[in-house]
């Protein structure tokens, strides 16, 4: 027995040196209190729809969408768009039409274009490629509480530009602290008031940031809202459903119980 226990924690030991080592690269990644997280969070719609205009008019110049169908930014639970202006932003965008072998005016039905740039990669998933918590242990506590941590590498990442570069094999590299390598190849692609927010919030950096990694998640994960409500119904009738056998196993086996007493 005490040998068991002494393996038991010596193993629980080297488990938590080696989450130590995890949350060194975590390091870096600071939480941010989105509203979509822990078990009631919900999309903030208004912070979607700065999110989805800071994509268009700085990021899509370089990054793709094209696993999300424009039409999603008019779902209920998305950024709740009108299906006239649904139809009205899908006006701005080309797409590559296969059939008419050209690029035609994008349709609400359309995907977002792919990525204009081709080292810039697609941004369809990219929340849900990064996860930023992990420990303790991988048992995704962490992420219980404070999400998966992937918006939170994109806010981090677009704010931690430390403002130094690099040159290597002719290419221009930034510093930045939050990037696996230090340095990165995407120029700072944020600065203050670089988009016009319609509703009056003020477009700092740190608030563009937050506001685009909102959006993010919401396309890698657009049913965020409904899935945690159909587990948080299942965990109810589940638990229900638990003292309800609990009472009718008391009652079944009652008669039986403490007869030879008698
Ligand atoms: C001028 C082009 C350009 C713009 C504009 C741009 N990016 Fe990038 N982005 C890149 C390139 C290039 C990379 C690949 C960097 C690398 O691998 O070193 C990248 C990489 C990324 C990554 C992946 C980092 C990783 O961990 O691999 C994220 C996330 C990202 N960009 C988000 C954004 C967001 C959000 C915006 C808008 C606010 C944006 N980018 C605007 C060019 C751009």
């Amino acid at each position: 027995m005490i040998k068991k226990l002494t393996l038991s924690a010596l193993a629980a030991l080297v488990l938590s040196v080696g989450s130590a080592a995890a949350a060194e690269s975590e390091a870096h990644i600071h939480d941010v209190d989105f509203s979509f997280e822990g078990p009631f969070g919900k999309f903030d719609q208004f912070q979607l729809q700065r999110g989805l205009q800071v994509y268009t008019e700085v990021c899509s110049a370089c990054h793709g969408m094209k696993f999300v169908p424009i039409r999603t930014i008019g779902d209920a639970g998305g950024p709740g768009l009108p299906e006239d202006q649904v139809r009205a932003f899908a006006s701005n965008w080309e797409v590559w039409d296969p059939e008419l072998r050209d690029t035609r005016t994008a349709l609400a039905n359309d995907h977002f274009p792919e990525s204009a740039l081709p080292n810039a990669p697609d941004l369809s998933l990219m929340a849900k490629a990064r996860a930023g918590f992990h420990g303790p242990f991988g048992l995704g506590i962490n992420q219980f509480v404070k999400g998966i941590g992937g918006p939170e590498y994109i806010t981090n990442l677009l704010t931690a530009y430390t403002g130094e570069t690099t040159e290597m094999a002719g290419t221009t590299l930034y510093e930045n602290p939050v990037f696996a390598s230090g340095y990165i190849a995407m120029t700072p692609p944020l600065s203050e008031d670089i988009v016009e927010y319609a509703d009056g919030t003020p477009a700092t950096v740190e608030q563009m940031a937050e506001d685009v990694s909102a959006f993010l998640m919401w396309a890698a994960e657009p049913k965020m809202m409904a899935r945690k409500q159909a587990g948080f119904v299942g965990v109810t009738f589940l638990a229900l459903l638990a003292v309800l056998l609990y009472l009718t196993n008391k009652r079944l086996w009652a008669p039986h119980k403490g007869k030879e007493q008698h």
